[in-house]
This record gives structure tokens, C-alpha cells and sequence, in this order.
């Protein structure tokens, strides 16, 4: 079998999942994002890829690059597509029937005041296109919201103007952060701080969280809405039920191991060789 590994840096995360390949009689082809080229038409001598970039264009069209050439990507390009833009998980998980934070969208500095003013105070902006926790800003009155659109308008590239709008959502100082493996919610853990801002990658603490019934079959139905695959999903434990806030593709779980005491990076490898057979 032979299963490339999509990556950029080498973090912790690919090294763990380098090393549970090798567990299980595989040595992983390492494909470095930084030096590939394509042609559209050579054919690696590759069965299956698994993507773990940094950078969301490069996972993305690498994984449709590779797709295009018959080669089975985990995930795949669409899960890519979807979990790499906000807008488009929200899309997917409304149709899915899930529940989510309050949401709207806009495209101009007019109309993205209007649908914040509409949502009420106070309002979380993001990059439809981001993560780590990276240029959010909770918004608690019309003054910061007109600076921060004017901001993002006349500072930031084009890419800012597209506004995702969401209602901010009292969560008891921690969400939660559940893995999903194929058909199954594997590990969940919270994730707290004092800040409101509760990404490990911001400073917040991991703790254990026990996969409740109800975590794993949202957290399982939000990762089949997106396209299904290894995902991990945000949760919000809000006053009316947890929420969903955003399912990621590339998933993180470097402070989840000892947390949750479930070998996560085993039970990736256990999937993907499982979709060779
Ligand atoms: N609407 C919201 N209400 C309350 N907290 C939020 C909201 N949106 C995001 N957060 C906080 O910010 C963190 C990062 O937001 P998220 O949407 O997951 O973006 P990223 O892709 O950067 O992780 C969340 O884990 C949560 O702690
Ligand atoms: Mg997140």
C-alpha cells in the first residue's frame, strides 16, 4: 500500500501520524507541498493521499490535483472546499439541519451594518477563510462595528469584504472540540479560557469531555454534512442545546492524546488503510 502524506512543516501531528503508519506496516511517501509540481497528466505511484497542509489553497487544489489524476484523497477536495470557508459549512450544515449560531452574510460595509444591527450586539466577524482563532473580533456596539468594517475594507485584501457574520454566543468560558472518524466520534475535549477566544492555538486549556450521545451524533451528523471523512467539530454549549460553529479538515489533536487518552492518530491510520481495502 502506498499512502502519501500532503504536508507543509512538519508538525507534531504529521510526525504522530508518520509513526502510527509505520505501526501498522506503512510507511508513508512524505509529498511537501513546497516542492510538488503537477503537469495534470503524471500519475504518482501513490494509492491514497492524505492531506495535511497549512495552508488551505494549497490542500485544496492539491487534493483536486491529485483527485483528477484517480488518486483517492483523504479528505477530499470538497470536505476541503466546505471546512475552508466558513460560508460554506454554514450552507452545508443548514441543509444538513443542524444548529447553529445565528448567522448572516454580506458583502459590503452598508448592508453588513444593517444584518449586524438586525442580529444585535454583540456579534463575532470572521475571515470566511481562516483559523487558529485568527482576526475574529467580537463587535459589542454599532461604533466598533463601523470601524471594524471600515477596517477590514480599506485594510485588508478583497477577501475581508466578504463578511461572516455571527451572533456571539454565551458558551460557559470553553466549546467543545470532538474528533470523527469516519462513522464515529472518537474523543471529545473542552477547550477553556478565560478569554472568549478558546482555540489551544489562543491558550486555552484542554480537559476531557466525555463523548455524551448527543456529541457524538451531532458531531457525526455535522461531519457527514460537510462530506465526511476525519474532521474535528466545534461546539458551542449555548442556553438552547449545542451548536454547531465550524467542523475543520484538518484537524489538529496534538494536546487531545494524554487528554482524552485515546490514540488518535492510530485510529486516523486504522481508517484510512480500512478505504484501501
Ligand atoms: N459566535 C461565537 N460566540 C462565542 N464564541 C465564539 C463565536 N465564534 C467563535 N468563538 C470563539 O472563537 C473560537 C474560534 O472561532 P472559530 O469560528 O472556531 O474560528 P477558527 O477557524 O479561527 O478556529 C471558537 O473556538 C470560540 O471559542
Ligand atoms: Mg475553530
Amino acid at each position: 500500500m502506498r499512502v502519501g502524506l500532503l504536508h507543509s512543516l512538519i508538525r507534531k501531528e504529521e510526525k504522530l501520524l508518520f509513526e502510527a503508519f509505520k505501526q501498522q506496516g506503512v510507511t508513508p511517501i512524505m509529498l511537501d507541498d513546497r516542492k510538488l509540481t503537477f503537469d495534470l497528466e503524471s500519475v504518482p505511484d501513490i494509492d491514497l493521499v492524505v492531506e495535511r497542509c497549512i495552508n488551505h489553497s494549497r490542500a485544496m487544489h492539491g487534493l483536486r490535483l491529485f483527485e483528477s489524476l484517480g488518486i483517492r484523497c483523504i479528505n477530499s477536495s470538497d470536505v476541503a472546499r466546505i471546512c475552508g470557508d466558513k460560508i460554506l459549512t454554514s450552507v452545508a450544515l443548514k441543509e444538513a439541519g443542524l444548529a447553529q449560531p445565528p448567522i448572516r452574510i454580506a458583502f459590503t460595509e452598508d448592508s453588513a451594518l444593517i444584518a449586524i444591527e438586525e442580529l444585535g450586539y454583540p456579534v463575532v466577524l470572521k475571515p470566511a477563510v481562516g483559523s487558529w482563532g485568527r482576526l475574529l473580533a467580537k463587535v459589542n456596539d454599532r461604533e466598533s462595528a463601523e470601524a471594524i468594517l471600515e477596517h477590514k475594507t480599506v485594510l485588508g485584501s478583497y477577501h475581508h469584504s466578504i463578511f461572516y457574520i455571527q451572533k456571539y454566543v454565551e458558551k460557559q468560558g470553553r466549546d467543545i472540540r470532538s474528533f470523527v472518524v469516519g462513522n464515529e466520534c472518537i474523543a471529545a475535549i473542552y477547550r477553556s479560557s478565560s478569554h472568549w477566544i478558546t482555540n489551544t492555538a489562543r491558550g486555552a486549556v484542554a480537559t476531557g469531555c466525555p463523548v455524551t450521545d448527543e456529541i457524538a451524533s451531532l458531531s457525526v451528523a455535522a461531519a457527514h454534512a460537510v462530506g465526511g471523512g476525519v474532521l474535528a467539530v466545534d461546539l458551542f454549549e449555548s442556553t438552547e442545546g449545542l451548536l454547531v460553529n465550524e467542523v475543520n479538515y484538518t484537524m489538529e489533536f496534538r494536546n487531545s492524546i494524554d487528554t482524552t487518552g485515546v490514540n488518535i492518530p492510530g485510529r486516523v491510520v486504522t481508517y484510512v488503510l480500512e478505504q484501501l481495502k
